[in-house]
């Protein structure tokens, strides 16, 4: 029997395992019912009178010990939790850490803040919670336009002049009423509108507005820039169109569309066979906008451009459905793996 008990010391003493289940037989060996150590515990009737108070305390050693060990084991392979104590093996391997991956809209996010970040934009952001002077009125919009009407616009209940930002062009207004040209910042953020969820619409989804305000700078400016954007973003040979068009805080307005980055302008579904896809709105600052924000527009102009980040990232990873982007499905997460 002493011979045994010293023998099992030893042996709990030099036991590993390589992940819980392993750990879990180990205490199925030992210590269940039928386990190596349990059964010393059934022979201990046996034990002659005279050593029964030796052999008690050691059988009851092996078995603290026993239990201490594979508690220890099992306990290294709780996350965070460290094996410490006498039992711990500080030898064992580390267990497997499964890295996530980034969000698909973080992934383009920072790509376009890297992009802008080579031509000396830097980030800056606005509150989601907005006045109707940020989001409207020093924009430029009328009293009665259709993007203030109730069906566009998340209004708070108790106070219409508070309401959820549309865009994030009142970012453009915070910055402009805060800071002297030249201004040089992209703003990247979340927006809401009061829309059905689709494939290709949601209440909530994110944009990045641009601005550059300084003397002298014009629209030959803006389609360089965006030029340099579309070729970083979506590759070399991509070409860009500017449509006219119009925002109440533009003049003039328009709006850019790319070389289809999927069939190089050839034609597919994607583009609708038409060769190009549209990404943004821009245009110069109205000067009406800088004078609200008291910027003299005699002195200074400034151009502005605004992006939907699902957008991009649809055409840039041939998503089909946006509401993929909100749903948080891991075999769809884990196809994006870009670092950045
Ligand atoms: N705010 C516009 C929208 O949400 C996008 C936009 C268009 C922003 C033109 C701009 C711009 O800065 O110049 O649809």
């Amino acid at each position: 029997m002493l011979e045994r008990i010293k023998q099992l010391t030893e042996e709990i003493s030099t036991l590993r395992a390589g992940n819980p289940e392993e750990a879990e037989l180990l205490r199925l060996k030992y210590l269940s019912k039928k386990g190596l150590v349990s059964v010393l515990f059934d022979e201990f009737r046996n034990v002659p009178a005279g050593q029964k108070k030796e052999i008690g305390r050691l059988l009851n050693q092996l078995k603290n010990a026993t239990q201490d060990k594979i508690e220890s084991l099992k306990a290294g392979f709780e996350g965070g939790k460290e094996a410490t104590g006498p039992g711990a093996d500080l030898s064992r391997p580390a267990s497997h850490v499964k890295p996530g991956t980034r969000h698909p809209l973080s992934i383009v996010r920072n790509e376009i803040t890297r992009i802008f970040g080579q031509l000396g934009y830097t980030v800056a952001e606005g509150p989601e919670i907005e006045d109707d002077w940020h989001n409207f009125s020093a924009l430029n919009f009328p009293p009665e336009h259709p993007a203030r009407d109730m069906q566009d616009t998340f209004f708070i209940e108790k106070n219409p002049d508070i309401l959820l930002r549309t865009h994030t062009s009142s970012v453009q207004i915070r910055t402009m009423e805060t800071e002297k040209p030249p201004i040089r910042k992209i703003f990247p953020g979340r927006v809401f509108r009061n829309e059905a969820i689709s494939a290709r619409a949601h209440c909530i989804f994110h944009q990045v507005e641009g601005l550059y305000v300084d003397k002298n700078v014009s629209f030959m400016d803006l389609k360089q820039t965006l030029l340099y954007f579309a070729r970083e973003m979506f590759g070399e040979s991509t070409r860009i169109r500017l449509r006219p068009s119009f925002f109440p805080f533009t003049e003039p307005s328009g709006e850019l569309d790319i070389s289809c980055n999927i069939c190089g302008g050839k034609g597919c579904n994607i583009c609708k066979y038409t060769g190009w896809v549209e990404i943004l709105g821009c245009g110069m600052v109205d000067p009406a906008v800088l004078d609200n924000c008291r910027i003299d527009s005699k002195i200074y102009t400034g151009f502005a451009f605004g992006m939907g980040i699902e957008r991009i990232t649809l055409l840039k990873y041939q998503v089909r459905d946006l509401r993929l982007f909100f749903e948080n499905d891991l075999r769809f997460l884990k196809q994006f793996t870009g670092t950045i």
